[in-house]
């Protein structure tokens, strides 16, 4: 097995008459085990159409994606969790009426895996099973003490940690992150911020979307930056903070070390 989780080669999409990913020759790049990687770029370069293509959300116009060597092209994106890869989506989605506990049960397992288990009436131990690596997860994320809680009642912050237990549960190899600061408190960032390093030090490859640079560029050990669709660079964040395409296209003087 090579090092490369995962290898995007020459994707393209196309919406009518817009190539929103892809641009001249198609987007390519690969993704080492382990890595964290910062995908960056400016509003509408195509982040969250590059996740969509490589979970199966969307098929690309021409192109593919390899996960562990296997492409990805027939596979549908529900079955795309039981190949290792997990995402959250830009917007949180969630089970409102359910609690936390509930939730992140419910993201255990496929439909198929649950109606078997009841068939052979092994649900009652999977169920415990289930709860605990539940609660497990939902420590790792610092939500522990609202598992009995009402969805509806989580914070913007809390939602976003309650997606990334939902992937947790499946013990995905490779978690693609859709700007997981958004809508969350300042105060609450150095803690995602360790959350997402711990992951990385449990060997999970990450791919993090991010607006908030200072944010990114200091946990990421490679960043990507696309534009318009395309790969503009790639490499440290200290490559990138002093690249001169990527300080007109997206970052201004600020980051200048
Ligand atoms: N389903 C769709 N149908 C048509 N156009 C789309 C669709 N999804 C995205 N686009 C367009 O594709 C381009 C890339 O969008 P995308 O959402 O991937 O950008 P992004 O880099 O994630 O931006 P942001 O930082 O604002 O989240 C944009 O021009 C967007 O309007
Ligand atoms: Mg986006």
């Amino acid at each position: 097995m090579t090092d490369d989780i995962l290898v995007v080669n020459k994707l393209t999409k196309q919406f009518g008459g817009l190539k929103a990913v892809g641009g001249q020759g198609g987007l390519s790049f690969n993704v080492k085990r382990g890595a964290l990687v910062g995908l960056i770029g400016p509003n509408g370069a195509g982040k969250s159409t590059t996740f969509n293509l490589i979970s199966g959300v969307l098929e690309p116009s021409s192109g593919s994606v390899a996960l562990n060597g296997k492409d990805l092209s027939n596979i549908k994106s529900s079955e795309i969790a039981s190949h290792g890869l997990g995402r959250t989506f830009q917007t949180p989605r969630a089970f409102t009426s359910l609690s936390v506990l509930e939730n992140v049960m419910v993201g255990a397992g496929s439909t198929g895996e649950r109606l078997t288990s009841v068939f052979s009436g092994s649900w009652r131990t999977d169920e415990a099973d289930i709860k605990s690596k539940a609660i497990e997860v939902l420590q790792q994320v610092g939500l522990d003490d609202r598992i009995g809680d009402i969805v509806a009642n989580l914070s913007g912050g809390e939602l976003r940690m309650l997606e990334v237990a939902r992937q947790l549960i499946r013990d995905p190899e490779i978690l693609l992150l859709d700007e997981p600061t958004a809508g969350v408190d300042p105060s609450l960032q150095g803690k995602l911020s360790s959350i997402l390093v711990d992951l990385h030090n449990e060997g999970r490859t990450l791919i993090v979307v991010e607006h908030n640079l200072h944010f990114l560029l200091s946990i990421a050990d490679v960043v990507i930056v696309l534009q318009n669709g395309e790969l503009l660079a790639e490499g440290t964040p200290n490559e990138i903070k002093n690249d001169q395409r990527v300080i007109s296209a997206y970052l201004g003087d600020e980051y200048a070390a």
